[in-house]
């Protein structure tokens, strides 16, 4: 089976196309603008970005497609809503029409933000039952929920129509050591909380707690979550929407911060455990149009019933994530 994956050298991307490489029967073909985390002259790979140079002969000669770039981090829908949705949205529905040009299968990588904000809700959300609650155009962190629920249903439509072959995956919060990258060392930019939590350890920096911490997340180990991901290439059911995310995961960002200082403190550090936190607005640390999510919970019986068991619980997904910084 030939693959192409797209937005290879990303945090997923690089995980997916290791595990990829070591199977039997498959060839991967990889692609990005760049590479810094995969070695590119390992792979069969292409260096070129897909929002500015065509794919139309790779697509061409691969019998799957896995999509998996985007701009995926809350900073930058705030600061750049404009990027979201052409790269979120008008680049991959290229993607998509080539795909259903050559009549190849793709997996295209969605998120769980589709869901929006069902504040403290008690219900998993379900791939194929829950709505999705978004807010006002003023909170413009919406766009990139709103950019990728259109991409999904226009290929769920091309299912429809065209007897699209596709699976769609919505990864709830994977974390690993390589995620993003220390704030300090790109002051552009803004990375994911764990980056941001884990410089605040190295360098111990005031922790940042946007709102009142009490915002809630389902980590999923990187591994585990390719796990999932290699079940839904190889055994998915083809028009099939399969959430990724570890319920048993769950945490408040706050206790995702302690839970961080504890592990530091306990292996690593121990002056980790004096390291104070700050509570700070969303609209202070992320800019105006900043909107958060009050939690949210995977229902996995799809992707469970395809065979995934995830092994890594809260303590080991922090520790593994966090030990390559300390070694
Ligand atoms: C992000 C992306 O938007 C999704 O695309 C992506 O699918 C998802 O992560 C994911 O990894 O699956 P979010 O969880 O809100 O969503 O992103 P983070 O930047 O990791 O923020 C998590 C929470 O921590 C938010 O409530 C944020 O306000 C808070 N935070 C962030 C802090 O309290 N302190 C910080 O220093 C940084």
């Amino acid at each position: 089976m030939n693959i192409l994956i797209l937005g290879a050298d990303g945090f997923i991307g690089s995980h997916l196309t290791r595990r990829l490489a070591d199977m039997e029967g498959v060839s991967v073909n990889v692609v990005d603008k760049q590479f810094t985390r995969l070695q590119a002259e390992h792979y069969n790979s292409e260096c070129l970005d897909i929002s500015e140079q065509s794919i139309e002969d790779l697509v061409a000669v691969n019998d799957v497609v896995i999509d998996l770039v985007a701009h995926a981090n809350p900073s930058i829908y705030v600061k750049t809503p404009l990027d979201v949705y052409n790269l979120n949205f008008k680049v991959n529905m290229d993607v998509v029409e080539l795909c259903v040009k050559y009549d190849k299968r793709l997996i295209q990588f969605s998120t769980c933000e589709v869901y929006g904000d069902h504040g403290f809700s008690d219900e998993p959300w379900n791939e194929d039952t829950t709505p999705f609650l978004l807010g006002p155009i003023n909170e413009h962190r919406w766009i990139y929920s709103c950019a990728k629920q259109l991409l999904e249903r226009v290929i769920h439509a091309h299912g429809i129509e065209n007897d699209f072959d596709y699976n769609i995956i919505r990864p709830f919060n994977f974390i690993g050591h390589d995620i993003d990258f220390l704030p300090s060392l790109n002051p552009a930019g803004n990375p994911r909380v764990f980056s941001h939590f884990l410089e605040s350890i190295l360098t111990h920096k005031q922790f940042k707690i946007v709102g009142n911490g009490i915002q809630y997340r389902s980590y999923t180990f990187i591994e585990d979550a390719i796990d999932a991901i290699l079940l839904v290439i190889f055994k998915g059911e083809s028009k099939e929407i399969y959430n990724i995310g570890n319920p048993g995961n769950e945490l408040s960002i706050l206790d995702l911060m302690f839970y961080m200082r504890e592990i530091a403190g306990r292996f690593w550090d121990k002056d980790a455990f004096d390291i104070p936190f700050e509570f700070v607005a969303g609209e202070n640390f992320y800019g105006k149009g900043y909107a958060d999510i009050s939690r949210r919970v995977p229902d996995v019986s799809k992707v469970t019933s395809l065979g995934w068991d995830p092994q890594s619980d809260v303590f080991q997904t922090l520790y593994k994530s966090m030990r390559p910084w300390f070694e």
